[in-house]
């Protein structure tokens, strides 16, 4: 059929999600997407609990589920598939999703599809742009770094990525360090608009490497000493000192992204695109300062510039629902053999 909708579920990570995608000659359409965070229940423990996120996953699926066929207007029925995030993540979540998933074709008869959770980053500006293959692809979030070239629906090439934290994460460990809020991004994006960028001289790991590998944690633990000099000078952390490394520090992570992109586009434009474009994905893509400098970089190649909705951005099950879609029209499916992979490299 030329119009396929779709159930999608995610819960390899902290979010519980399910959604109603249409897509057809018309363009595609979000029907539906139901995100329950659990950032509550894992914030006493600074950091996700895979044990907690799998009962928490288990216990909303069902909810989740529900509230996205009320929202769309459908019902079970109306399907033509259910697509699931079979990994990477925390096994024991993925496997939440996975039972869930399979409960429910097995229920209804209706195909499984199992979806890898980075292609669901991957090809979301196709769910809301008519971008053509290929393209470049920046992931950057919390759990995620790299660079991919997006061939077609189900065929990557990885140019690089983070060989240790990834700069959201550093964003929240910065923010920890400095006694901002967690999430750290959008803390630190607002300190650091009072900053000085110049007034700490911070790392700008791995660029003197050639490729588009990166490191963030280096700088992380460049803050923390940074931090702690300024205490034993000051006995504390005045407020425009913290400003100032929020601000040395985003300009770092930019700096570190500006580059390791314009490496990326160097590789990409190689391929002699019709159509070059750059699309990033991930919850620091949120970032204006970083956004603004890839901007900036792709004007001056001739590339445009793109990224997906925030919502869509961040993790969601309308991503996985798409991709389902596209991994459907290439012809495949799973079925009950389907099993959940803790790690799943493109
Ligand atoms: O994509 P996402 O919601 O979740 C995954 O990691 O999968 O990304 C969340 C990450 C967090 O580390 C958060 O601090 C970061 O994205 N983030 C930001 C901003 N907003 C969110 N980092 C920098 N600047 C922001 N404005
Ligand atoms: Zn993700």
């Amino acid at each position: 059929p030329d119009t396929l909708t779709f159930l999608g579920l995610e819960s390899s990570c902290d979010d519980t999600a399910a959604a109603v995608v249409r897509a057809g000659p018309g363009g595609n359409t979000v029907l539906a997407s139901v995100v329950a965070g659990q950032t509550a229940l894992h914030a006493p423990f600074g950091g996700v609990v895979p044990e907690i996120a799998a009962r928490a996953h288990a216990e909303k699926l069902d909810l989740c589920v529900e509230e996205a066929l009320e929202a769309a207007g459908l019902a079970l029925t109306d399907l033509d598939a259910i697509a699931v995030t079979a990994g990477p993540g925390l096994i024991g979540g993925v496997m939440s999703g996975v039972m869930c998933a399979k409960g429910l074709a097995a229920g209804s008869g209706l195909p499984l599809v199992g979806v890898n959770h980075l292609a669901g980053h991957a090809l979301t500006p196709r769910l809301t742009d008519d971008l053509p293959f290929p393209y470049l692809m920046l992931l950057v979030s919390g759990g995620h770094c790299q660079f991919l070239l997006v061939h077609g629906p189900e065929e990557f090439s990885r140019l690089g990525g983070t060989i240790d934290d990834a700069p959201g994460e550093a964003f929240d460990k910065t923010a920890k360090i400095l006694g901002l809020p967690q999430p750290g991004g959008p803390a630190v994006e607002r300190e650091a608009a009072i900053g000085d960028t110049k007034a700490f001289k911070l790392p700008r790991p791995l660029l003197d490497r050639p490729g588009c590998d990166m490191s963030f944690s280096g700088l992380k633990t460049a803050v923390l000493r940074a931090r702690d000099e300024i205490i034993a000078k000051h006995g504390g952390l005045p407020r425009q000192a913290r400003a100032d490394l929020c601000a040395a520090f985003q300009m770092a992570v930019a700096d570190v992204l500006h580059e390791k992109s314009r490496r990326a586009l160097e590789a990409y434009m190689a391929l002699r695109p019709a159509h070059p474009a750059l699309a990033v994905a991930g919850g620091v893509a949120a970032n204006s300062a970083i956004r603004e400098r890839l901007q900036a970089l792709c004007a001056e190649t001739g590339v445009t510039f793109t990224a997906p909705p925030l919502a869509l951005c961040t993790d969601n099950a309308a991503m996985i629902a798409y991709a389902g879609i596209e991994r459907f029209r290439q012809g495949h499916s799973d079925d009950m053999t389907l099993v959940a992979r803790p790690r799943w490299p493109l």
